[in-house]
């Protein structure tokens, strides 16, 4: 699609025509990945963090206002083992930049699950050393994960406070890095930040296909209200008529877009989407999704991880929420997907 498409697509407030477009969407994403729903297992590993990202609820200037916590090697080896217990295909390491994850704690991490287990494994650990993520590659880990959350460097720099003796790193040149060195190499966008427009939302659009993701995480920016950002202190003006609404209806309709101009890679209908109703998750799988990422932290920890308020997940035990899931993807229609659910876009390509 062109930019001005996008952009008309973004601005369309018409239910029914709305609706097309998800419909649209989900023929594509039926005739490019089909119908398989891919479960991954998510282990938030800690919520120490060193960054400053004004928009999350567990960054540095949080300071011990929260609980801190890193799980030990043996707690994510349990969850990892969960994962394999619930049939999962693959999981995903989530944290905060916290260099207490060593190299050498997760590269054990990654041995062990590689030897025990037919898992694959996601890293979405922040941005890393080169060295790191080459080491961890050759240990075996699949995929990494890394959202760039804006293609607009102005909306990236106001949402993301600069730290003392920071080198200067762009998120595009990680992700290039990333897939050179062999990595399914996953980004994205929150939707509705203070300061995004309709042009700059298309061109994050635009960027995913640009820089040819396997994995496209899409989900609301939802305000906490601990944050600055969740304040509303310093933000970039725009009038209301261009900034975009953080709805279920926009998200959906980013999520069908980005189906659309980006067939064949994965799509998770993300907890952020799932947070602003019920029915969350099955409207993300109906308008371009093709990915779930149950929640296996342990429950005493998964409070502490509270990048935004009332995570859908908070209370839900990684069991129960085990036992209802493949009824909720069958009731629309798809089924659970087999094996690790790599994605289709890397696979034509190696
Ligand atoms: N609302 C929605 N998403 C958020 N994230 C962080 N904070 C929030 C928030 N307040 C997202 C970011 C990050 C991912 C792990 O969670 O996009 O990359």
């Amino acid at each position: 699609m062109e930019k001005a498409e996008i952009i008309n697509w973004l601005k369309e407030t018409e239910s029914s025509k709305q609706e097309t477009l998800w419909r649209e969407a989900d023929i594509v994403r039926k005739n490019s990945v089909g119908d398989a729903v891919h479960l991954r297992g998510l282990i938030e590993a800690s919520n120490i963090c060193s960054r400053r990202c004004r928009y999350c609820g567990i960054n540095a200037d949080q300071g011990s206002n929260i609980p801190r916590y890193r799980m030990t090697y043996d707690e994510m080896i349990d969850c990892a083992q969960l994962a394999m217990d619930y049939n999962y295909g693959s999981i995903v390491v989530q944290a905060g930049e916290d260099p207490g994850l060593t190299t050498e704690l997760i590269e054990r991490f990654i041995k062990w699950v590689k030897d025990h287990t037919s898992l694959a494994i996601t890293l979405s650990l922040g941005e890393r050393d080169e060295d790191e993520f080459v080491r961890w590659h050759n240990a075996g880990a699949d995929r990494y994960l890394l959202r760039f959350e804006t293609s607009n460097q102005r909306l990236y720099e106001n949402i993301h406070p600069p730290l003392k003796c920071q080198k200067h790193v762009n998120r595009f040149d990680i992700l290039k890095q990333l897939k050179d060195i062999g990595y399914e190499t996953g980004s994205g966008v929150m939707v509705g930040i203070p300061g995004q427009s309709h042009e700059i939302l298309a061109n994050d659009i635009l960027s995913f296909k640009e820089l040819g993701l396997h994995m496209i995480g899409i989900g609301p920016y939802i305000p906490h209200p601990q944050t600055s950002l969740g304040k509303g202190e310093n933000l970039i003006c725009i009038s209301n008529k261009e900034q975009v609404p953080n709805s279920q209806e926009m998200t959906c309709t980013v999520l069908a877009l980005t189906r659309i101009n980006c067939p064949e890679t994965n799509l998770p209908s993300t907890t952020a989407l799932s947070t602003l109703s019920n029915e969350g998750r099955e409207q993300g799988l109906k308008c371009g999704g093709n990915v779930i990422m149950p929640n296996l932290t342990p429950l005493k920890y998964r409070k502490l991880y509270e990048i935004y308020p009332a995570k859908s997940c908070i209370k839900e035990d990684a069991q129960e929420f085990h036992n209802q899931i493949k009824k909720r993807i069958e009731s629309i229609g798809r089924t659970v997907g087999k094996g690790r659910g790599d994605s289709v876009k890397f696979l034509s390509c190696h």
